[in-house]
């Protein structure tokens, strides 16, 4: 049978695991206070800085990181082959993504392409897997982002990066395998042209699109992954089958970092661009009132959701549900986290009442990789590896 429609076999097949998974009980908690700064069992380390210049040759920006992180890079790239001959024994599945993936490389636009090869050749991990590892992100993580405004119209956005969904879970320690081989590859990012910093990003090594950032005075980006069945993963079968038109979500994500200039210029770009996957953007400005949800479908922007100061909404927020309908019951991080914004009150917002809200289980769990608070006002962005210590919801 045809190599590709294999791996669309692969793909389809994952989703369906996903959708026969056991009901466990949620372990939810009071919201938590005095977390910030990180220290305790949910703080598993500081995230290093490194520095990534966009007038270098494409191929040559990721050297530093990829030095740096070849060791944990290999590691976590050994416990996907793992995963993937349990899946299909005999080291099949690897053996074609050895083979089909480094073609679709060159399927993709510039700089990713370009970007993704230099990868490959500073860790010395096979294309084909560096490609994988790429449109994985795409495919398996779940989140919670947030935007909120202080009685000031400072505007705080926060996230947790949830990753790693039914990859591997490990029973005796109680941890999704691969969520834990991707905690040592966080790294902060700061992007520059001629010196100066275009936007700065959260971001795993190895990994050229980007899920979570801050351009530099004025906006702040999040991406959360949007299950739909209406559009579903059926945009990423066709480009694997040879169908290209949309855009990777991760990628746009990163264009519009890169190359917006304004708040309104990334809400365009992010409502209007056609998508390959449904996906949520969770945007803030730099001015009081701009913060907004947008859901897309492949091709469109649906019930936008705005921040209204005035009529009492005073922060966004979004896991993995539709705003206008109730999250899956088994999955619910929606409504503790609310119910947690709600206690703190506008009054007390701050970063370190945030880092409180995204610390307090279900909101953090299992596949809490990491968290991001980022104040565009100031131009920080601060991460932190997470830890959920039992009892801890998987998801
Ligand atoms: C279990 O977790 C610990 C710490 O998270 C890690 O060092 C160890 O390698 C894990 N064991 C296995 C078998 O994955
Ligand atoms: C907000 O962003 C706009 C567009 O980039 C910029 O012109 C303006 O100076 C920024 N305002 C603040 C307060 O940073
Ligand atoms: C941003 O724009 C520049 C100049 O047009 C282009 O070379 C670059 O590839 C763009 N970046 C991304 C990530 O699309
Ligand atoms: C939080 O407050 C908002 C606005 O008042 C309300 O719509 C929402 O139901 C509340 N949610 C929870 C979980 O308390
Ligand atoms: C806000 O913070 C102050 C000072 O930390 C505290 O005394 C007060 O109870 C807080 N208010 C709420 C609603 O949590």
């Amino acid at each position: 049978m045809n190599n590709r429609l294999n791996l669309c076999f692969f793909i389809l097949s994952y989703m369906c695991m996903c959708l026969s998974a056991q009901y466990v009980p949620p372990f939810t908690e009071d919201c938590r206070s005095g977390m910030y700064p990180p220290n305790g069992p949910t703080f598993k380390g500081d995230v290093s800085w490194y520095t990534v210049d966009l007038d270098l040759p494409a191929s040559k920006r990721w050297t530093d990181v990829i030095s740096d992180k070849k060791t944990e890079m290999a590691s976590m790239i050994q416990a996907i082959r793992d995963l993937a001959d349990a899946f299909v024994p005999s080291g099949k599945l690897i053996q074609l993504v050895d083979k089909d993936l480094p073609l679709m490389v060159d399927t993709l636009p510039y700089p990713f392409n370009e970007e993704i090869r230099g990868i490959a050749s500073v860790s010395g991990v096979p294309l084909g897997e560096v490609v994988l590892f790429n449109i994985f992100y795409e495919v398996f993580t779940v989140c919670t982002s947030l935007v909120a405004e202080d009685v000031n119209g400072n505007l705080i956005h926060a996230r947790n990066l949830d990753f790693g969904l039914f990859m591997g879970w490990d029973l005796k320690n109680r941890s999704w395998v691969i969520t834990e081989k991707l905690k040592p590859l966080v790294v902060n990012i700061d992007f520059t042209r001629n010196g100066q910093t275009v936007f700065k990003s959260t971001n795993f090594a190895g990994y050229v699109g980007m899920l979570t950032g801050i351009h530099q005075n004025s906006f702040t980006l999040t991406m959360n992954e949007r299950f739909s069945l209406d559009g579903g993963y059926i945009g990423i079968l066709e480009w694997i089958l040879g169908k290209r038109d949309g855009m990777w979500m991760s990628f746009l994500t990163r264009s519009v970092l890169e190359n917006a200039t304004s708040y309104e210029s990334a809400k365009a770009l992010l409502s209007d661009t056609k998508l390959l996957a449904p996906a949520y953007f969770i945007l803030g400005g730099n001015q009081s009132g701009e913060a907004c949800i947008i859901t897309r479908s492949r091709t469109q922007n649906i019930s936008p959701l705005e921040l209204n100061v005035k009529n009492g909404r005073w922060y966004v927020l979004e896991t993995n549900y539709d705003h206008w309908k109730e999250p899956l019951f088994l999955d619910d991080r929606r409504t503790p986290a609310m119910k947690c914004m709600n206690q703190t009150t506008q009054t007390n917002i701050s970063v370190k009442t945030v880092y409180d809200v995204l610390s307090t289980k279900p909101v953090l769990n299992k596949l809490t990789t990491y968290t991001t608070l980022m104040e565009v006002s100031k131009g920080t962005l601060e991460s932190f590896i997470r830890d959920c210590p039992n009892p801890c919801m998987p998801w």
